[in-house]
């Protein structure tokens, strides 16, 4: 371990985090009733700028009025090169009471843009004499945010989790695709050399360093990451492969911007039976190793350390957080 301990973000279940345009306040009722870990009520991209001030009341309205049950409930505010963005933290915080956990913050490019959301979101809360202190959940979606990411990780201790928003990030690098996350056909690799006659194209995952590095940068400060969008929701079976790949990297968690992506999410982000039991089956081999004083044994074939221990521990607190939430 380091010298240097981090300290980690509040635990929550962010297995899904469903996203809702509040210009639909029947989509928000529909919203507190679903089974989403964390919901966001969006007054940014999904919502047009006529709407924006509608999109404002509603969003007020639904966290004081509905009932939201245990859920995680976070509202996306408009980015800081808009003149929204002010009036968002302003009202939302000046009239929304005490329910509301999480804002999320749209296009980060920088620690200073966490810094300025900050020092607003302190004296608003302030003013008003809010209770709890509003947790931040950025969006890492501009080539300038990923080049930041580690900065705007730290900038502040209202953090707590990266999004990889990746259609704004294709955007930002001018990525050749117009999907919203998943695999690009172009994005291959061919096997063999010029000439073999069996030579096969596998697709490759175009996304894989650009969630890579933001794990990194989240856990290297305590933050949970989360995979943002997958926009075909008539496709379920890549919606899991996509989510599968970005929890296998470290991701704890994924968007869903249908009803219909939920229950795969939650799924996906839950360890398995076998998972639970492997992991328990490791730390029982370790413990019985180190009373006889090794360092390292063998399970099932398979060479297990003390690092087998913390990554066992980690899937036993998951299962652990998950079955105390439901
Ligand atoms: C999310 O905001 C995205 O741009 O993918
Ligand atoms: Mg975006």
């Amino acid at each position: 371990m380091s010298f240097t301990i981090v300290e980690q973000a509040p635990a929550r279940m962010n297995r899904s985090e469903l996203a809702v345009p509040a210009s639909k306040m029947r989509f928000l009722e529909k919203a507190a009733q679903s089974s989403a870990d964390v919901v966001f009520l969006d007054l940014e991209d999904a919502v047009a700028p006529d709407e924006k001030p509608q999109a404002r009341k509603n969003a007020i309205q639904a966290i004081q009025e509905l009932d939201w049950g245990d859920k995680t409930l976070s509202v996306r505010v408009n980015g800081l090169d808009t003149h929204y963005m002010y009036r968002d933290v302003i009202d939302i915080i000046e009239q929304s009471g005490e329910r509301l956990d999480l804002l999320m913050l749209p296009k980060i490019g920088t620690a200073s843009d966490i810094y300025a959301l900050d020092m607003l979101c302190t004296q608003v809360e302030d003013a008003v004499g809010r209770q709890k202190r509003l947790g931040f959940e950025i969006i890492i979606e501009t080539a300038l945010g990923m080049a930041n990411v580690d900065e705007i990780a730290a900038a502040s201790k209202r953090n707590e989790s990266l999004h990889f928003g990746v259609a704004d990030y294709a955007a930002s690098t001018q990525a050749r695709t117009t999907m919203i996350g998943g695999p690009h056909a172009d994005y291959g690799v061919l096997t063999g050399e010029a000439g073999d006659s069996d030579r096969q194209y596998h697709w490759g995952d175009m996304w894989h360093y650009a969630v890579s590095r933001m794990v990194v940068a989240a856990r290297a400060y305590g933050l949970r990451a989360v995979d943002g969008p997958f926009g075909d929701f008539s496709d379920s079976e890549g919606f899991r492969a996509q989510a599968n790949r970005a929890g296998v990297l470290g991701c704890e968690g994924k968007w869903a911007i249908h009803p219909s992506q939920l229950d795969l999410a939650n799924e996906v982000y839950s360890p398995s039976e076998a998972d639970i039991t492997k992991a328990k089956r490791i730390i029982e081999a370790m413990e019985e190793a180190t009373a006889q004083g090794l360092g390292a044994v063998s399970l099932d074939g398979r060479l297990i350390d003390i690092a087998s221990i913390k990554q066992a521990e980690n899937m036993v607190k998951k299962a652990e957080q998950i079955a105390a939430a439901s």
